[in-house]
């Protein structure tokens, strides 16, 4: 897909946008970062690991500035935004993506598990918004990545599935502090997507024990929430606020 033209005007859905994606080396971040340029976007990516990175920047062609970085480290948040505010001035799409989730049975968990959890997906998230804020434009879109694990009941995961949930509470508070701006706050929740990082984490059979509980019996691709992503980033969901978007292929419905 390329930006769309209109008698030689872009008529991309983020055309002129800039976004900023945590996460975004990999998996359905980079899926959602390709499209968002392709849309008309200039997109900042942020990831811990530099040869990701560089493959991402490669894959993604144009428009797109990767800046080294652990979104748990409020350091490299700012040293994230700092470079936003330079090449950029400001930021109309913050996509707090990154995070992560290890299996942890209640009577097992350590210290070191509840500090994982919690300083990425809950504090990290926090921060990289909080961080967010002074450059993001009015009428801008937050969108944070939650997990279909904090709307179900899975053994193990827990304390993942609590330092998601807490993305539904923040994006109602936020979007009502933030309505003298029109600024957006809303939850992307995919539910079970192939990425390599999947493949890694688990064999076939617990990969098949996933996809049975979904009823098309197989997982959803990345590009499959990019197309999620550019919804709640654009205009097309003008009206959509506050609200958490499920894209789990109707395994949390039944
Ligand atoms: N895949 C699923 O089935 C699934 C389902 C529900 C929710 N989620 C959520 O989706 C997100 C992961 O997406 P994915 O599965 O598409 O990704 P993925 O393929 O596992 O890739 C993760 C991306 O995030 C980056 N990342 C990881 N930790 C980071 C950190 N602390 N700071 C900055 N970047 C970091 C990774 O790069 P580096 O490793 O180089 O940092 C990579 O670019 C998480 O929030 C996860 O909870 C995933």
């Amino acid at each position: 897909m390329e930006t769309h033209q209109l008698n030689g005007v872009n008529v991309g859905k983020l055309d002129g946008k800039v976004a900023v994606i945590t996460g975004g080396s990999a998996g359905m971040a980079l899926a959602g970062a390709k499209l968002f340029v392709e849309e008309g976007a200039y997109v900042f990516i942020q990831g811990r690991r530099k040869d990701a990175l560089d493959d991402a920047v490669k894959e993604i062609g144009r428009n797109v500035t990767a800046v080294q970085g652990d979104a748990s480290d409020l350091d490299d948040l700012d040293r994230l935004y700092d470079t936003v505010k330079r090449e950029k001035g400001s930021v109309d799409v913050l996509w707090a993506h990154a995070g992560n989730g290890e299996e942890a049975v209640l009577g097992e968990i350590s210290e070191e598990q509840f500090d994982r959890a919690f300083s990425l997906n809950a504090r990290g998230t926090l921060f990289t918004v909080q961080k967010a804020l002074p450059l993001i434009n009015d009428h801008g879109s937050i969108v944070m990545t939650g997990s279909n694990a904090s709307l179900g009941a899975f053994p193990g995961w827990s304390l993942y599935a609590g330092s998601k949930a807490v993305q539904q509470a923040w994006a109602r508070v936020w979007l009502n502090e933030l309505r003298g701006r029109k600024i957006r706050v809303n939850v992307l929740t995919p539910g079970q997507v192939a990425t390599a990082k999947q493949e890694e984490l688990f064999d076939g059979a617990t990969i098949a024990a996933f996809e049975s509980l979904i009823p098309r019996g197989k997982m959803g691709r990345p590009e499959e929430i990019a197309t999620v992503a550019l919804f709640l980033a654009s205009d097309d969901s003008s009206y959509v606020n506050g609200m958490e978007l499920v894209a789990d292929g109707g395994a949390t419905a039944i």
